[in-house]
């Protein structure tokens, strides 16, 4: 029987989760929940605590809400490292980040356990504050291939953003991808596009793009973007894998401090992460259309605020309850 890990997180996340595991229950997937992010930095002293991390380790799957508490920025101990820590220690290098709506269908997939979030950073004795941008060849070698394999299984194409006119790591990066397309992925039609004209399609003519592979600077941005020209980060879900072991599910947002307690964060990103979870991580593919059906549902019936309707959270969830109730293969 599979076993979820839910980490609730902060702000909106403990909001968020409480719809998620709803649904868990309903799907008679057994979970438990840990503490992690600023709660436990403030409970525990630390972001990710041994415990939670041995149970996301022993876990089938990882669900993530967000964690992020304004009251500990600027310590040197932040809720984010938590994170950070997590995937490194999964070793889920590939996220991917559908963003879908009104005619487009794009899947970013970002390398998420490298690049400027890993590299070397520190403060010279010269008071200069630095953050290095490293990957190496492997690294960039194993995201590409899922970048293609996405694609190739799709029937869709590949578009690889980087920075080649300016950034030492976009040439290895731009060489290892295009080797990667000419000797094992022949079939899938390849393009290379610089990030900052990219974050511009997306906004412009997000229907034009398939399959976007990105470093994980980028991808963090572009998926904003691209959450944003499709309906907000309320929506857009994620799934973070690895090779082995269980894979990271998160919204693509975060603990939003300023609408957190009042009952009205939309759950819809938290629960297309679920579905992402159920396809991804335990193979249920039959529920997790079934939860992507839900959603939809619940989006026209009872749309909150940050999509201009005026439900809540919980009546949200109530939405996606019924319509799953009311799913024949279920
Ligand atoms: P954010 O994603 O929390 O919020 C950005 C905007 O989107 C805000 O206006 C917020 O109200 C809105 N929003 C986000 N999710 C929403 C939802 N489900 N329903 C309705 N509105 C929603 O980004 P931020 O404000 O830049 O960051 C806040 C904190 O979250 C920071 O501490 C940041 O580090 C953290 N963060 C965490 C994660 C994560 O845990 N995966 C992701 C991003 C940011
Ligand atoms: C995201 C978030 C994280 C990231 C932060 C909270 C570490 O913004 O998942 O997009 O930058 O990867
Ligand atoms: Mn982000």
């Amino acid at each position: 029987m599979s076993h979820v890990a839910v980490l609730p997180g902060d702000g909106i996340g403990p909001e968020v989760a409480a719809q998620a595991i709803r649904v868990l229950d309903a799907l008679g997937i057994a979970h438990s929940e840990h503490a992690f992010g600023g709660n436990a930095i403030l409970s525990q002293g630390t972001p990710l605590p041994d415990d939670t991390l041995a149970a996301c380790r022993a876990a089938d799957a990882v669900l993530l809400a967000a964690v992020g508490l304004p009251e500990l920025e600027g310590r040197p101990v932040r809720p984010e490292q938590g994170l950070l820590g997590l995937r490194k220690e999964l070793g889920v290098y590939a996220n991917l980040r559908p963003a879908r709506g009104d005619g487009v269908d794009m899947m970013i997939v970002r390398e998420l356990v490298g690049g400027l979030y890993f590299g070397a950073k520190g403060v010279r004795e010269d008071g200069t504050w630095f953050d290095t941008c490293e990957y190496s060849r492997p690294e960039v070698e194993r995201i590409a291939r899922r970048g293609f394999e996405i694609a190739r299984a799709r029937g869709g194409r590949l578009t690889s953003v980087d920075k080649v006119n300016v950034m030492h790591t976009s040439r290895l990066w731009r060489d290892v991808v295009t080797a990667l397309g000419e000797d094992d992925y022949p079939d899938v039609p390849l393009d290379h596009a610089l990030v900052d004209s990219f974050a511009m399609t997306i906004v412009q003519a997000p229907q034009t793009i398939d399959v976007v592979l990105t470093e994980n600077t980028f991808g963090d941005i572009l998926s904003d973007v691209a959450a944003a020209v499709t309906g907000g980060l309320g929506l857009a879900a994620s799934a973070s894998l690895g090779d082995a072991g269980p894979g990271l599910f998160e919204p693509v947002h975060g603990s939003a401090p300023q609408i957190a307690g009042r009952g009205i964060a939309n759950p819809a990103a938290m629960l297309r992460s679920v579905a992402l979870l159920l396809a991804y991580g335990l193979g249920r593919p039959t529920e997790a259309a079934a939860l992507e059906r839900a959603v939809a549902d619940a989006l026209e019936a009872a749309p909150t605020p940050d999509i201009g309707g005026t439900a809540t959270t919980a009546a949200f969830g109530d939405a996606v309850l019924r319509a799953l109730d009311a799913t024949p293969t279920l």
